[in-house]
């Protein structure tokens, strides 16, 4: 058995996203991109490079990680480039993207080698969370002033979109989609290519995956561009769990069982977006808040039904635990970050990476 915690990838569970994923690109046209951001463990690239054409950054390091660990296309994106990391970023990329007019013209030169595109803001998002809404007020992210952008065309042969936020509603993305077209339709009509971003969870069970195809090549059809999906989560969802032990039990007015492992620490986006974990199949007589071993008096992954009362030593999986997890880490408290295990098609599981009491040490100095 291996020592927990630990995040373990289950590679036919991948399989199943990623073969929706093929089917979408093969209906659509559209391509798809793995955004490092959400997921970036590469021990299992080499089964998702079959189904993808590539990856979308958000960072130098990133872009240098999609191109030496993923290759296939690889786009550049960041939400501002310092005068130190350009170069650098454009050896590594088939497309920059920037985030500001003022960012593509300070490095438009520098960028000339490969194609480059803008990012616009939509001023519409599927989010209500403003944490998460790129269309928040005064957002920073992309620029949504057409006769500004006009101004810049001779410069850029295709834009990125990212304005869904995890929408499970065909019709939501399609009215937005509506909504851009009406907005940017002319200048669409002008590039050669279009990123419509991450956020659209096209791999979930009832997603109508031949709808949204269709849309997606009238679209392209419409204005004559390639389009491009970054698709994050809706690469990873479900793949993943992260496995726990219970080092303690106590009863403060209800049960609580503290594991090994801190939401703080290792699914840091559900403290965030105050989510909580999800454990199967959550039935029993038995109900118990499962708490991390941080100080954080939050540090709490959820309230869970058992079938059996938990004792030191049970182990508890968290599912979904691929996306914004393990690129999230971090190392509060010291607590022992998860290695990493991956399941293979045939069943065999085997860790691909362990964390020590140097890395900590070395993250640090
Ligand atoms: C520009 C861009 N592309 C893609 C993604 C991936 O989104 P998701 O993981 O929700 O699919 C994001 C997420 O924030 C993003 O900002």
């Amino acid at each position: 058995m291996i020592e927990t915690p630990y995040y373990l990838i289950d590679k036919a569970k991948l399989t199943r996203n990623m073969e929706r994923i093929a089917h979408v690109r093969e209906k659509s046209g559209a391509k798809a991109l793995l955004a490092l951001k959400c997921f970036a463990t590469w021990s299992v690239f080499d089964l998702m490079r079959d189904f993808m054409d590539g990856t979308t950054s958000s960072s130098l390091f990133e872009v240098r990680l999609g191109r030496e660990r993923f290759g296939k296309e690889t786009h550049a994106y960041s939400v501002a480039y310092g005068d130190n990391e350009i170069d650098e970023v454009v050896s590594h990329a088939d497309k920059i993207i920037f985030n500001s007019i003022s960012q593509l013209e300070r490095f438009a030169d520098k960028a000339a080698g490969i194609a480059r595109g803008l990012r616009l803001n939509p001023q519409v998002s599927s989010s209500s969370f403003d944490l998460a809404d790129p269309a928040r007020p005064f957002s920073r992210l992309g620029e949504w002033d057409v006769p500004k952008v006009e101004r810049v065309m001779d410069r850029i042969n295709g834009f990125m979109i990212h304005n869904n936020c995890e929408n499970k509603d065909f019709g939501l993305f399609d009215r937005m989609l509506g909504e851009i077209e009406e907005r940017f339709g002319a200048l669409i009509a002008r590039v050669d290519w279009v990123s419509l971003g991450g956020g659209i969870h096209f791999t979930g069970d009832d997603y109508p995956v031949d709808a949204f195809s269709a849309r997606l090549r009238a679209f392209s059809d419409r204005y004559g561009v390639q389009i491009y999906l970054e698709p994050g989560e809706a690469s990873i969802t479900k793949s993943t769990t992260l496995e726990v032990t219970v080092l303690d039990t106590l009863y403060n007015g209800k049960n609580l069982a503290i594991v090994d492992s801190s939401i703080e620490a290792h699914m840091l986006d559900l403290l965030i977006y105050r989510e909580t974990a999800k454990v199967l199949p959550n039935e029993g007589s038995h109900s118990y808040m499962i708490c991390g071993k941080s100080c954080l008096a939050g540090d709490v992954f959820g309230e869970f039904r058992f079938a059996e009362e938990l004792k030191v030593g049970d182990r508890i999986s968290f599912q979904d635990a691929a996306g914004y997890t393990m690129v999230k880490k971090n190392w509060f408290n010291g607590v022992k970050m998860p290695a990493i295990a991956i399941r293979e098609l045939d069943g065999s599981v085997r860790t691909v990476r362990e964390f020590t009491y140097a890395d900590y040490e070395q993250s640090l100095s």
